[in-house]
């Protein structure tokens, strides 16, 4: 799949490109490739990182090892995920440097696999490495129904958390949410007032926020005494303001989480993060995602169910 203009998902298309070669990297044949929400942004030049055109949009894979350098971890037929962070991913082959590419535990589908590493591993960064999350704490996430929020709600027990509490916008999206794990589900609309009667008026001491816009103060204000709000991203489209203030009354932190960045800044971080997160899959612990899969054809549809708002949990394509 192809962007060439920056003109949205209906722009992506499908077109024949030339295999990567290189021989210090994993080859990897695709079966299923996963949509995120930047692949949204990247149509359009609206995230942060700008890659040139034409581009290959596509953050995570899933597939068979064609080929490893000598020495690697992984080696030809292994069942694998890799990220390749944020381009490149939704074609037939990939190339990835070795620690972008993790063996699959059995119990897990390429599907599934496909759609896990890029919200499992944030997911990781936030609660267990930014976060400070401690056992018997109160999670609440925006966007439960989405990526990072059906996600949040899969490992937020396995961490310690003793409650999750999930936000999302619209009744339907409600069940997406419970499937997912959630303790409880409230609507956007008024979720204040439904936080401070579910925790009998402490406040939660997590809050998971990838949506940002105006639900930011009510965020903060649902902080319990020594509560941490995640920034993660900003769906709702508007990057809010804090008065800093608030943080000193209530003693609250606001925490960016930037889980890209911070896998740059600290090497061997993603085999670390994977060490922690591979067991809970393969026990079956924390159960793999199951996605909403869509033909390869059909990316611009999948990539466009994310922007408009209609995707439910993770959104996968299918590539062979
Ligand atoms: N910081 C990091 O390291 C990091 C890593 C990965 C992803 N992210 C970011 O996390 C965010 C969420 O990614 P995701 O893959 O979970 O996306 P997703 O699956 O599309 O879910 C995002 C959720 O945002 C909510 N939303 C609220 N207003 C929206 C609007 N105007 N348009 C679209 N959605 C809206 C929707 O839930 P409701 O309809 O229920 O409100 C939707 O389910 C993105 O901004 C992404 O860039 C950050």
């Amino acid at each position: 799949m192809q962007v060439s203009r920056l003109d949205g998902p209906e722009a992506v298309e499908v077109v024949e490109w030339e295999e990567p070669t290189d021989s210090d990297a994993v080859i990897i044949d695709v079966h299923a490739a996963g949509v995120s929400f930047p692949d949204a942004l990247l149509t359009r030049g609206l995230y942060q990182y700008k890659p040139e055109l034409p581009f290959i949009p596509g953050a995570e894979v899933a597939g068979e090892v064609r080929s490893a350098p000598a020495g690697a971890h992984v080696a030809k037929g292994d069942r694998v995920a890799g990220l390749t962070m944020l381009h490149g991913g939704m074609a037939e082959v990939v190339a990835l440097a070795p620690d972008r590419v993790f063996k699959l535990p059995d119990a897990v589908s390429f599907e599934a696999g496909a759609g896990l590493l890029f919200n499992d591993l944030t997911v990781h960064c936030a609660l267990r490495t930014r976060g400070r999350l401690s056992r018997g704490e109160t999670v609440l996430v925006h966007g439960a129904a989405g990526g990072i929020g059906t996600s949040t709600l899969r490992l937020a027990p396995a961490w310690g958390a003793a409650r999750t509490i999930a936000v999302v916008s619209t009744e339907d999206k409600k069940a997406v949410a419970t499937a997912a794990g959630a303790d409880d589900v409230v609507l956007a609309d008024g979720f204040k007032d439904a936080v401070r009667e579910l925790t009998g008026g402490r406040g939660v001491d997590i809050v998971v926020d990838p949506v940002g816009g105006d639900r930011f103060t009510d965020s903060l204000r649902s902080l319990a005494p020594g509560g941490r709000l995640l920034v993660l991203g900003f769906t709702a489209g508007e990057i809010p303001t804090v008065k800093v203030n608030r943080l000193l009354l209530n003693n609250v932190d606001v925490v960016g989480v930037g889980w890209g960045a911070w896998t740059f800044a600290h090497p061997g971080y993603l085999q670390e993060q994977w060490a922690e997160l591979e067991p809970l899959l393969a026990s079956g612990r924390v159960p793999a995602p199951e996605p909403v899969v869509y033909p390869l054809e059909r990316a611009a549809e999948a990539i466009a169910s994310l922007e408009n708002r209609s995707a439910k949990g993770k959104v996968v394509l299918s590539v062979r």
